[in-house]
């Protein structure tokens, strides 16, 4: 069974541009998020379009800030400043990653936290690590909301994170662990990482490393989620699960593209909208 992240994903959209209708009258305007992107990266560019796209579908106001590959960290946390002070600006996302000349941890704690959107900021994630409320980063928001899409509860289930990222590694992995999952996190240096990931009723791949995870690496039945975007030999998009040899053997599979990445901009829309509502009521 493929879990379509297309379909959850304009669903969850549909729903907040439902509710968008109805601010202008409460608030007197809709969210407005700002996407800044640092350089020309393909990928990047990729994301901040579809991104800026999805803001705009759902009615929200969109500014996207282009700035050249070679700007200094100081310009970037000057824009960060304005912005944090800007009263008509609900949300702040600098894609990452950033060029090697600017500290992507000081730029994301310079970002308002309640204008933080991706939820990377060291109070947001310590609130998640004390099960607080708080901004839930995109990507694990999504696959947990897609898991339950499709009736998957993580009770009781060994759930297997390969990857140990800010990103998505571990906020995944407390997630799973908060809906009672039995949570192992891989990386690269694991000793014998076939014998972890054939134990795992929930596979969540988030490596980075085109078809890594083989069909003779999982049992009979897995849920896999496959966080991946990466280019294949011929230079077509696949995730990090070799999907041809996974797919016959699980019980549920996110394909790539049309899995994960919808629910994280889904979701991007979600975490917009609580921002902008949380700084109206306080
Ligand atoms: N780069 C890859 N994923 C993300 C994300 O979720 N947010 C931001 N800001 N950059 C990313």
């Amino acid at each position: 069974m493929i879990l379509d992240g297309k379909a959850v994903s304009a669903a969850l959209k549909a729903e907040i541009a439902q509710k968008v209708k109805t601010l202008p009258q409460t608030y007197g305007r809709v969210p407005h998020l700002v996407v800044i992107l640092v350089g020309e990266d393909p990928a990047s560019q990729v994301y901040v379009r579809n991104k800026s796209l999805a803001v705009e579908a759902v009615g929200f106001r969109s500014t996207t800030l282009v700035l050249p590959a070679d700007t200094a960290e100081e310009t970037l946390l000057g824009r960060i400043r304005e912005l944090n002070a800007d009263d008509s600006v609900d949300g702040i996302l600098v894609q990452l990653p950033l060029p090697s000349q600017i500290d992507e941890a000081k730029v994301i704690r310079s970002i308002a936290v309640e204008k933080d959107v991706d939820g990377f900021h060291p109070l947001n994630v310590a609130a998640l690590f004390q099960k607080m409320p708080c901004i839930v980063p995109c990507t694990p928001k999504g696959i947990m909301k897609l898991l339950a899409s499709a009736g998957i509860d993580p009770k009781g289930k060994r759930a297997v994170v390969i990857g140990r990222s800010n990103i998505v590694g571990l906020p995944v992995a407390k997630l799973l662990l908060d809906a009672n999952a039995t949570v192992s996190i891989c990386h690269s240096r694991t000793a014998n990482l076939a014998e972890e990931t054939r134990r795992a009723d929930i596979l969540v791949a988030a490596v980075g490393r085109p078809k890594m995870i083989t069909g003779d690496m999982v049992s009979e039945g897995v849920v896999v989620i496959d966080v991946g975007v990466n280019r294949d030999k011929e230079g077509k998009l696949c995730g990090d699960v070799d999907f041809d040899s996974v797919a016959p053997k699980a019980s549920f599979i996110t394909p790539v593209p049309g899995g994960v990445g919808p629910m994280t901009i889904a979701c991007l829309m979600e975490n917009t909208l609580e921002c902008f509502l949380k700084r109206r009521s306080g």
